[in-house]
């Protein structure tokens, strides 16, 4: 089913396109293929939309909370906005300080993507970016496709370019299990993560390149724990970042598992990234969907991806793709209630 959305800053029409299969319902939108409402059903059947989101893409574009958008080329932070490859230094756009945050001020979330496909349960959209846009090398094609399955929703992207150039797709939900109205529920969700390591990081939230033992630490959700039980403790990361907003290591899935108690959902992140972003939404603080009043830490975001800026930390698996190959990843949600 397609809907009007409504204008975009361009003047371009952005439409709603709704997949169901069974009792899931997603709404997406191609203006940042973003996701903008996910229906989960509780244990009694009720339906709540899970993810936070606006009501018109006038009010995703004036926003740089990235809700349900897909991010690219490159998630997350990149030092000092310049990156080198092939010995050849790129200039991006700083728009985090001096720093670049999910590829610059006007990424892929602020793009009209094409829908190449869509039926029920999915939907595909493609996305050209020319060489050096926001930066990066090589005319790229780029894909995210959405499909839901009876209890999950899986997001898969494709790209390609004619040089080597930087892809490290994500997409930036942000997760309330019992409903993005529920404003004060969100900390009480109960979060399960194997990572025994997670990336420290300045007051700039760029990675030092020490990856710090989840042992004995705030950080530390290898036994399931509320998102708001250690949040205020008294450790230098939790300061910096204002609350939870670190990479933390994937090595095997699920990799995370978010689930809330007195509704009875939960859901399992299953990615093929080596790492995922745990960001308790810091500062995020305006009116949402419904004229919702969304508060910091009112959700979270599980963004699978490269640990941030990678690119500066050879140690760490490199999210460069060469000319002519395809860069293929894919995350699953997979709920149950
Ligand atoms: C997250 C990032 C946060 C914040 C947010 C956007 O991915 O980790 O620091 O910038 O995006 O508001």
């Amino acid at each position: 089913m397609k809907n009007i959305f409504g204008p975009t800053p361009n003047g371009e029409t952005a439409s709603l396109y709704t997949l169901s299969c069974g009792q899931m319902e997603a709404v997406v939108t191609d203006f940042g293929a973003t996701l903008v409402q996910l229906f989960v059903p509780d244990r009694q059947g009720n339906l709540a939309d899970v993810v936070l989101g606006f009501d018109s893409p006038a009010a995703y574009a004036a926003s740089d909370t990235y809700l349900g958008a897909t991010v690219g080329r490159n998630a997350n932070r990149i030092k000092g906005a310049a990156i080198v490859v092939n010995n050849t230094t790129y200039a991006l756009q700083a728009n985090d300080g001096v720093n670049s945050l999910h590829s610059g001020p006007m990424g892929f979330e602020r793009r009209l993507w094409q829908v190449a496909e869509q039926e029920q349960d999915r939907i595909r959209f493609t996305l050209h970016s020319p060489h050096l846009d926001q930066g990066f090398p090589g005319n790229a094609d780029i894909q995210v496709t959405y499909r839901l399955t009876a209890d999950s929703l899986e997001i898969s992207y494709e790209a390609v370019s004619d040089q080597d150039t930087v892809f490290n797709m994500t997409n930036h939900s942000y997760f309330n299990l019992a409903g993005h109205d529920r404003v004060e529920k969100a900390m009480e969700q109960v979060l399960s993560m194997p990572a025994r390591f997670f990336t420290v990081a300045n007051e700039q939230c760029i990675p030092t390149g020490e990856l710090r033992s989840v042992e004995g630490t705030p950080m530390d959700f290898r036994a399931p724990k509320a998102l708001g039980r250690d949040i205020g403790a008294d450790y230098e990361p939790l300061h910096l970042q204002n609350g939870y907003d670190h990479n933390f290591e994937v090595f095997c899935n699920p990799c995370a598992t978010l689930s809330d108690p007195e509704s009875g959902r939960s859901m399992a992140v299953y990615t093929d990234c080596p790492g995922v972003q745990v960001y308790t939404a810091n500062f995020t603080r305006g009116d949402g969907k419904g004229g919702i009043r969304y508060e910091p830490r009112c959700a979270v975001c599980l963004e699978t991806q490269f640990y941030p800026d990678a690119i500066h930390n050879p140690q760490w698996k490199q999210p460069v793709t060469k000319a002519g190959k395809k860069y293929q990843s894919k995350t699953s949600y997979r709920f149950s209630w």
